[in-house]
């Protein structure tokens, strides 16, 4: 099989969030609560619809995708936030009608927001200059066939041109693509939502793995 990297356009965002979709499946309940019902056709729909205003309105955001060029289908999507010396405001605030009820609107915000505090952190400390992977997800029919790694190339190569940090929050499935390419594990992260919305059988809780990439340092001749 013969990979391409291009960039996502418009009309690429509903495949690229049936791939997050199904590529997340139900292990993670920040993809629950934050794109509820995205394994049915409405919530397949308003996915996609949210994925494109991300993309016309952030100037931080590249969609990248994979396609087999045997099939012209894409296997493989990213998205790369890269920040390149501005501080974004932060939006709190998640815009839309795609919850049911107030409730799940607010959880939905909790779990954005903590979810994006070491980010957060890590745009401030490196004074706005940051690269950081927003989303790696690939087909389930076409895992371990390099997409992953097609895709964190261009990233990889923009960290490296603007010398700054890399991060990401992983999986437990993304740590090995990302130790290739320099990633190491910082911390363990479990969020605990809030005692008015946890659940004591843990269907609640979200764990992932900080890691980073240090800037690469710069080689001065002598
Ligand atoms: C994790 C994921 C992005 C990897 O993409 P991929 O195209 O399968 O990766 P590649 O074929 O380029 O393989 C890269 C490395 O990752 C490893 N890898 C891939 N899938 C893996 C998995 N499920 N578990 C453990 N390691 C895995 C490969 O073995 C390979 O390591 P190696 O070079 O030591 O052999 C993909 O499996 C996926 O989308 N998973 C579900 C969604 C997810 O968890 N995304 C990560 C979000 S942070």
């Amino acid at each position: 099989m013969t990979l391409l990297l291009g960039h996502c356009n418009d009309e690429d965002m509903s495949r690229a969030f049936e791939i997050i979709s199904t590529a997340f499946g139900h292990e993670h309940p920040y993809i629950e609560f934050v794109y509820p019902l995205h394994d049915t056709p409405t919530g397949r729909a308003n996915g996609a619809e949210r994925l494109l205003a991300t993309r016309r309105a952030d100037p931080h955001t590249t969609f990248l995708k994979a396609t087999d060029t045997g099939t012209g289908k894409i296997i493989g999507v990213a998205k790369w936030n890269v920040y390149n010396g501005v501080i974004p405001e932060e939006v709190r605030k998640l815009d839309g009608d795609y919850w049911s009820t107030e409730d799940e609107r607010e959880l939905a915000e909790w779990y954005v927001n903590d979810y994006l505090q070491l980010r957060r952190k890590a745009i401030t400390d490196g004074g706005g200059n940051l690269v950081s992977l927003d989303l790696m997800c690939i087909d389930p029919d076409h895992q371990r066939q390099g997409a992953g790694t097609l895709l964190m190339q261009w990233g990889i190569e923009m960290a490296d041109k603007l010398g700054t940090k890399a991060v990401v929050e992983s999986t437990t499935y993304g740590t090995r693509l990302y130790e290739n390419f320099g990633f190491s594990l910082e911390q363990h992260v479990t969020m605990e939502p809030p005692a008015k919305w946890a659940l004591e059988d843990g269907s609640r809780t979200q764990k992932f793995l900080w890691m980073t990439r240090p800037a690469k340092t710069k080689t001065v001749a002598a």
